[in-house]
């Protein structure tokens, strides 16, 4: 979903103090093979946290390298049990793969209708640009699943923090009329998140 490129290839300068719709080249004469390596999703991530996952990512901020060529991957670890959490990526469709364990894939359309499928290794499932989906591990270990995207930093609108976790909060009478529960409900809500 992001622009085609004017050129090869755009390392990007992230300490460059200017931006345009991405992040300026490196100098050509600097690029190496290098740039175009990255080593950070080759360790497991530690999933010791609410939700029992953690997402990696090899985005453009991660690996410059990356800079105009529509491209990134994750790499999602899961505890037994672990959730990554209901979230859309307004600039990206993402493909997942199944690695190791048994993972339930799901979305949502902006018609309310439920997609879904329990994955095992070598297997993959599709999440149209922008829906709101969630992964799940269900299988007795630890799961591992890579998920590719279509651009180089795809960005990732995490419903239960945008909702229960902004800076500033969303205010609570805009939360209990929207859920239809009381305050005792959102602030509970809220305080699992840390705010
Ligand atoms: C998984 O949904 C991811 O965004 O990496
Ligand atoms: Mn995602």
């Amino acid at each position: 979903a992001d622009p085609d490129p004017l050129q090869d290839f755009c390392v990007a300068d992230l300490s460059a103090s200017t931006s345009v719709n991405g992040f300026l080249c490196k100098s050509a004469s600097k690029v190496s093979s290098d740039n175009f390596f990255f080593d950070g999703l080759s360790k497991e991530g530690n999933t010791s946290n609410i939700f029992g996952s953690t997402v990696t990512a090899a985005n453009v901020l991660s690996f410059p390298g990356l800079n105009t060529l529509g491209s990134s991957i994750n790499r999602v670890d899961f505890a037994i049990g672990g959730v990554n959490p209901p979230h859309s990526h307004p600039r990206s469709t993402e493909t997942d793969l199944v690695i190791s364990g048994q993972v339930l894939v799901g979305f949502v359309t902006t018609g309310n209708v439920y997609f879904s499928k329990v994955l095992t290794a070598g297997q993959i499932f599709v999440i149209p640009r922008g829906l709101v989906h969630f992964q799940k591990n269900v299988g007795p270990g630890k799961a591992l699943i890579f998920t590719t995207f279509n651009s180089q930093l795809p960005g990732a609108a995490v419903v239960p923090l945008n909702l229960f976790a902004s800076t500033p909060s969303i205010p609570n009478d805009v939360l209990t009329k929207t859920f239809q529960v009381g305050d005792d409900v959102v602030n509970s809500i809220k305080s699992k998140f840390g705010s």
